[in-house]
């Protein structure tokens, strides 16, 4: 019977590296990971699967890293993670990476010294480089909501690039054309997504967005607001707000109504995400859901089967986004 020596003798590399192509637990270099998979395919290796569970299983305990746990969205996730984790007998130890870089790889560290049988990672920047090196070589890492491109780890997110064409086909279909934008980080993956999208939407209806009427936020309330005073300093008689997160979307109302302008009767506004408070607002704010329990259920279920051995290629699942229409927008 073929074994994964045998796999390694023929691809001309460790036996480590070829459990990393098999469990997507570290990342390879394409040229070597097409080596290993043809020496898999020409010797018709099966890799032994109860042998890997057997191994896998350790503290019975996940580890979930996210960038700011004091944010609805991503307290809303781990509190679904947890759910689903303690319904299929593991802990879910949580940690906070402040959108810190170093904290993140420290916590990294610490998840890999207490033996996690699995690692869910929400990165807070889109420089995977500290994170490759940090991650164990033992232990699955499914990466979430954040898109770290060149991982060959399963991934798990929504299609921004579609949420951000609903908001702006959404704005532009009630008549709005004087309309700004405020954006999401740089570094973090999905604000790209959003501001193509809301873009390709608007040019639909021969609208461009001029480059001052979109300013990069922080995903904060505090960051909403501050945009959201630029922005009706450089275009006071804006009509319609597109603000890539619910924080950021109830930040510029509260700018908005001080200033004195009607929500929607003077300026429409919508948010991304949906978290609870979006809908405890007044007026209610209208958003682009994301489907956290399905995002939650999806990466926690993947993780599992890596810990139980699965030799599955990594995965890429993009889940669709969904407009909820309240009380914030209206027809200019
Ligand atoms: O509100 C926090 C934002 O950052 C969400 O839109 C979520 O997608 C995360 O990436």
């Amino acid at each position: 019977m073929t074994t994964i020596r045998d796999v390694a003798a023929k691809a001309q590399v460790s036996v480590s590296t070829v459990s990393h192509v098999i469990n997507g637990t570290r990342f390879v270099e394409n040229e070597t990971r097409a080596r290993v998979q043809a020496a898999i395919a020409e010797l018709g290796y099966r890799p032994n699967s109860l042998a890997r569970s057997l191994r896998r299983r350790v503290t019975g305990t996940i580890g979930l890293l996210v960038p700011d746990n004091a944010n609805p969205f991503f307290a809303d996730m781990a509190r679904l993670i947890e759910d689903v984790g303690f319904d299929e007998g593991y802990s879910v130890i949580l940690c906070n990476s402040d959108g810190s870089d170093k904290k993140e790889s420290a916590y990294i560290d610490v998840l890999r010294s207490k033996q996690v049988d699995g690692l869910l990672i929400i990165s807070s920047s889109n420089h995977p480089e500290f994170l490759r090196s940090a991650v164990g070589v033992e232990v699955p890492v499914v990466v979430v909501d954040r898109a770290l491109e060149e991982w060959p780890v399963d991934q798990v997110m929504v299609d921004n690039e579609l949420g951000g064409y609903q908001a702006g086909h959404y704005l532009a279909g009630l008549g709005h054309r004087r309309i700004v934008c405020i954006a999401g980080p740089s570094s973090a993956t999905p604000s790209a997504g959003r501001s193509a999208g809301f873009k390709r939407a608007l040019s639909e209806f021969g609208i461009r967005l001029s480059e001052s009427a979109i300013l990069p936020g922080d995903f904060q309330y505090s960051g909403g607001e501050s945009a959201m005073r630029i922005l009706l300093e450089q275009m006071p008689d804006l009509t319609a707000v597109f603000a890539t997160n619910d924080l950021m979307a109830i930040g510029a109302m509260n700018v908005l109504q001080r200033a004195g302008r009607r929500i929607p009767d003077d300026v429409s506004v919508i948010g991304f995400d949906n978290v609870p408070q979006s809908a405890a607002m007044f007026p209610a704010l209208t958003t682009i859901a994301q489907p956290t329990e399905q995002l939650a259920r999806t990466s926690i279920s993947l993780l599992l089967k890596r810990i139980n051995g699965s030799g599955d290629p990594a995965a890429r699942i993009l889940l669709p986004t969904h407009l909820i229409e309240r009380e914030s927008c209206k027809y200019i």
